[in-house]
């Protein structure tokens, strides 16, 4: 089965798509993730990609298809795949089709995780994250064991240099005019389309999750 989750920032995305990689044979796929270890070392791609992502601002489809694409042909595996943060534009989704189509492959299910502006910014403003291993916290409702320290690397959390409130009201409104037209790209094609209430807590949004995927 492959899997694309969707959503604004902030609702979620990371948190349900570590729950589904926690069972055996899936594997995650993030953008946000490749993007940031692009950055942090300074290749060519994180030097163009931070001119966006720090203004909030969509990566150009051109570079983030390629990246894409790259990680697939080195690591794929037969099993079941679940995108997180990627397709963000219909031209993505195209091209994620035309990808997996050369793999025999194709998409089945998207998992649309909805939740309310003002929770999400608060979600974002709590979240701290592991620069080592990628784990995510949240000060208020998923802290760490020792504060601002990560349970698993022991290394120093960070708040994510595009989590300042301007940056994330401008990834708010570039969700909604860019991505959420991907919605409809996934329905003409039949897949299947399930909407989840990320309102609600983690666990309440992991059971939803799961029973939308049948499992
Ligand atoms: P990316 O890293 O993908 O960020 P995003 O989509 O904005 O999503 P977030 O990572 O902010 O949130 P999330 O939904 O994963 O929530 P999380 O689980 O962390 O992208 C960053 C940037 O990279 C983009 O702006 C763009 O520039 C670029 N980019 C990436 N992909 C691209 C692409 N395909 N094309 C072009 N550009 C691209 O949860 C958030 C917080 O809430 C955490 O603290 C968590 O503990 C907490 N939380 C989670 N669920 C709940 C709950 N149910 N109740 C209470 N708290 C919760």
């Amino acid at each position: 089965m492959n899997v694309v989750l969707l959503g604004p920032p902030g609702v979620g995305k990371g948190t349900q798509g570590v729950f589904l990689t926690s069972k055996p044979g899936w594997t995650r796929i993030v953008t946000g993730d490749l993007l940031r270890e692009a950055v942090t070392v300074g290749s060519t791609l994180g030097v163009k990609a931070e001119k966006y992502m720090s203004r909030g601002h969509l990566v150009p489809d051109a570079l983030i298809v390629a990246l894409v694409r790259d990680h697939l042909v080195n690591f794929y595996s037969k099993g079941n795949l679940v995108f997180d943060g990627f397709p963000r534009t219909e031209a993505q989704a195209s091209e994620l089709t035309e990808i997996l189509a050369l793999l025999e492959n194709s998409i089945d299910t998207l998992i649309v995780l909805e939740a309310e502006d003002q929770a999400l910014v608060e979600r974002i403003n709590g979240r701290r994250s592991c620069p080592d291993c990628n784990a995510i916290y949240n000060v208020h409702t998923s802290p760490p064991e020792t504060s601002g320290i990560c349970d698993t690397e022991g290394s120093t959390l960070i708040h994510r240099t595009d989590d300042k409130l301007e940056t994330v009201i401008s990834r708010l409104g570039v969700y909604k005019t860019e991505t959420e037209p991907v919605i409809g790209y996934y329905e003409q094609m039949g897949a299947k389309v399930c909407r989840v209430d990320g309102n609600k807590d983690v666990g309440e949004v992991r059971k939803l999750v799961f029973q939308a995927l049948g499992m």
